[in-house]
């Protein structure tokens, strides 16, 4: 709900309040960003305080306010030139380079739903509303709309904001925010999600103590640095304490500039990355931002999880998948690679239906000249030599054994071994007279330009009409060498919006044509995971790399910001592609599960254990599918550093893995399970998920095997047990003393369990 009175604004979600008001010098001025409260006037001027700070050597606004000072006031939205030497959350060059701008309230609007239906934009439901507050600047006529969508029940607030130039002369953006954010204090900790292909988003937790910058300038979002990031109290963590969690609904460049400044105020930053960028407004042109997601909750780091989790699912994710259960699937890259035909795809196919796989995903290499990376990408036609009776013959043979039929496009590419090349080399980011760079062997394809978004358009509709029921959208390499040939650009500055503009452009017409197909999004891996690309594609690739143990850290700074169903995770096979580390298949399994399941390993090498193996995870996932992908997801307590506690909670279930990184040798004592937010009022049946250990995996000890873990571990305790003293699980293999009671677990393992509350 939304209330404004004598220039209070109050923002209120069921668990959250947003507090600001209009100040003595017309300013947005922010009050507090906190857990819900209900104040009255007189508490909103005892939370913002009197303003009789003065501060040493600073500028004031003038003679009258000399507390007014700039550097020293929570804005709602800054600009720089008359005192606010902190970042800016908007630079925009007008006259010989002017930047000053005093942006002043002028008006403002409140109203049901939301106005922004332009690609991406968060979807609103009845429960929506939105502020719209109108700055303008004092002297010139350049006016800023900030716009505040409140989604009450996921405790989001969606903000954006619009520039508009109506002086006769251009107006250029330099920089231009989403949001802004300034809190009364600096004690906090700004925890980012980064790493590089095969490591993406890594959690990074420290202390805010000067200004970071988390930025991606590769074009896309990047694996080197998400766009999502939490700023949370120092004593937060996974379920208690104030965080808040900020993410853009964009796929380009961006910058998160989070600033502590000299006076102990600590001010948030999302925006498109200015760097390389430019956007020229003429008389009457407005620029509007892409929506950043703002959150809030006193829960800890999951709280956040769970309000990004829900936001995602209900108002990014849309189409006809968006609640839907989605498909297990096999796919052919890490089978074949670039080797396929169609007799070996049948094979792989025939081997999945009878595991119980329900999607058949024919990876890299089906299409023009592409028999590897350096050539083919752009010829959107199938490779007669290799598929004889073309897409729609295998989609046709593939279906016949019941399963659905995908495909993998890179559409944004080109390679100079390309009929697309031949034609349309025009069509190619470059620099007139330099070398471009390769990446990949590979070249972009210039997405700014209409017949660029035409070609793809007719070319791929060409393909999906042939019966394709899921398309995986890959995306291999950075942007580089940026110049674009598109007369309608009227600065070089404005390629890498417009790039991500056209991109946006052709997936929408694309939905439009296809609407139930399921579009899996994917860069190199994870190199472009954000609300931006979810809003077109239903679920992504989160990386290329599988490892059991790189996949625990690569999910868990996932989930942090995006729901399960968003999540593709793939059992792959051992030793890992990426890591060269042996695992086991269903201590691979674990995690895998914890997302959108799929496989990605020969399933022709597969022995009969290996196949009933892989039978019963299928069965086990398709049992609980619900909750793996649309459950809540939290992390347990752990008392042993080297386990980690998973848990999901389903609408009757709770589903827990346990990962132990080492396996501990003499330990002398249990792995403890304690689920803090179980019901006191009920009991629970906890049951662990018999596992396949394969014998060559215990070397000599294989041949005891048939003692160990043979006795189904289940009990029943009380909830008030399960929340507080929590169950000692069976022990695990320590170095002696085994019976069929022990749990083999191994470095790098995983179990699963599964809760069931009875009343
Ligand atoms: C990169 C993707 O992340 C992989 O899964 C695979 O599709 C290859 N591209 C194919 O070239």
């Amino acid at each position: 709900m939304i209330r404004t009175e004598n220039g209070i604004f109050l923002l209120e979600t069921e668990n959250t309040s947003y507090i600001f008001r209009i100040d003595e010098k017309g300013h947005a001025e922010h009050i507090s960003y906190t857990g819900r409260i209900f104040p009255s006037s007189e508490d909103i001027a005892a939370i913002a305080g009197p303003r009789d700070i003065k501060i040493g050597d600073g500028t004031y606004a003038d003679e009258e306010n000399p507390a007014y000072l700039p550097s020293n006031i929570l804005y709602e939205y800054s600009a720089p030139g008359k005192g606010d030497t902190r970042e800016s959350a908007l630079i925009a060059e007008y006259g010989n380079g002017l930047i000053t701008l005093d942006l002043v309230y002028r008006s403002h609007r409140i109203y049901k739903g939301k106005d922004l239906t332009d690609s991406p934009y968060a979807l609103s439901s009845d429960h929506t509303e939105t502020l719209e507050l109108k700055l303008s600047d004092t002297i010139e006529p350049i006016e800023v709309t900030l716009f505040y969508t409140v989604y009450p029940e996921e405790d989001v607030i969606l903000r954006s904001a619009e520039v508009r130039n109506s002086m006769d002369e251009p107006l250029v953006i330099r920089t231009v925010s989403s949001m802004q954010l300034d809190t009364d204090d600096d004690l906090w900790d700004l925890i980012s999600f980064d790493g590089a292909w095969a490591r993406e988003r890594h959690e990074n937790r420290r202390r805010i103590i000067g200004t970071e910058h988390i930025a991606s300038r590769i074009g896309f979002t990047s694996s080197e640095h998400s766009s999502l990031f939490f700023v949370a109290r120092p004593d937060a963590d996974d379920s208690s304490g104030t965080v808040m969690g900020f993410n853009m609904i964009y796929s380009g460049n961006h910058l998160e500039r989070i600033e502590k400044s000299p006076f102990s105020k600590c001010r948030i930053l999302s925006s498109i990355n200015p760097a390389g960028s430019a956007w020229v407004l003429e008389d009457g042109e407005s620029f509007r931002t892409p929506e950043a997601i703002m959150t809030l909750s006193d829960e800890g780091l999951d709280g956040v999880s769970w309000n990004f989790h829900r936001f995602l699912s209900r108002y990014i994710s849309r189409g006809c998948w968006q609640e839907k259960e989605r498909p297990i699937l096999l796919n052919s890259w890490e089978a074949a690679y670039f080797d396929i035909t169609e007799d070996k795809l049948l094979r792989f196919a025939e081997k999945a239906a009878e595991a119980g796989i329900e999607l058949f995903v024919m990876d890299d290499g089906w299409f023009g000249r592409r028999t590897d990376d350096t050539r083919g990408l752009g010829d959107w036609f199938e490779n007669r030599d290799r598929l004889p009776d073309g897409i729609e013959g295998l989609s046709a043979k593939i279906h016949a054994l019941g399963l659905k039929f995908g495909l993998w496009v890179e559409p944004e590419m080109i390679s100079i071994d390309s009929a697309l090349y031949e034609n349309h080399p025009e069509w190619v980011i470059r620099i007139p007279g330099r070398t471009p760079s390769p990446g990949r062997h590979q070249y972009i394809l210039d997405m700014s330009r209409e017949d660029v978004i035409d070609y793809l358009f007719d070319s791929l509709s060409k393909v999906f009409s042939k019966n394709v029921d899921y398309v995986k959208w890959d995306a291999n390499r950075n942007m580089s060498d940026y110049y674009s040939s598109n007369p309608e650009l009227r600065h070089q500055g404005e390629l890498f919006h417009r790039y991500i503009q056209g991109l946006y452009r052709l997936m929408s017409k694309l939905k439009a044509a296809f609407p139930e197909i399921l579009f899996e999004f994917c860069a190199s891996g994870g190199n472009r995971f954000d609300p931006g690309m979810l809003s077109f594609m239903n679920q992504g690739w989160t990386s290329d790399n599988t490892d059991i143990r790189s996949r625990i850290d690569i999910q868990q700074g996932t989930l942090r910001g995006f729901p399960p169903s968003a999540i593709c995770c793939h059992v792959s096979a051992s030793p890992n592609h990426q890591s060269l580390r042996k695992s086991g298949l269903d201590d691979r399994f674990g995690p895998a599960a914890f997302g959108v399941l799929g496989y990605e390993l020969n399933i022709l090498k597969m022995n009969e254990n290996e196949m009933d193996a892989i039978k019963n995870q299928i069965s086990f996932y398709k049992a609980h599918r619900r909750t793996f992908q649309f459950g809540r997801f939290r992390h347990l307590p752990s008392f042993d550093k080297d386990c980690i506690f998973w848990s999901i909670e389903g609408d009757d279930e709770i589903i827990v893995m346990e990962y132990q990184d080492r396996n501990g040798v003499n330990i002398g004592r249990h792995h403890r399970l304690i689920i803090p937010f179980a019901d006191e009022n009920k009991s629970y049946r906890i049951e662990r998920r018999e596992k396949y250990i394969s014998p060559e995996d215990l070397g000599e000890l294989g041949e005891s095997y048939s003692k160990v873990q043979h006795k189904p571990f289940s009990i029943t305790v009380s909830g008030s047990v399960l929340k507080k003293a929590g169950i000692a699980l069976p022990n695990t293999f320590m170095g002696r003393g085994f019976d069929e009671n022990t749990r083999l677990m191994l470095d790098n393992s995983s179990d699963l369990f599964v809760i069931t509350p009875i009343d």
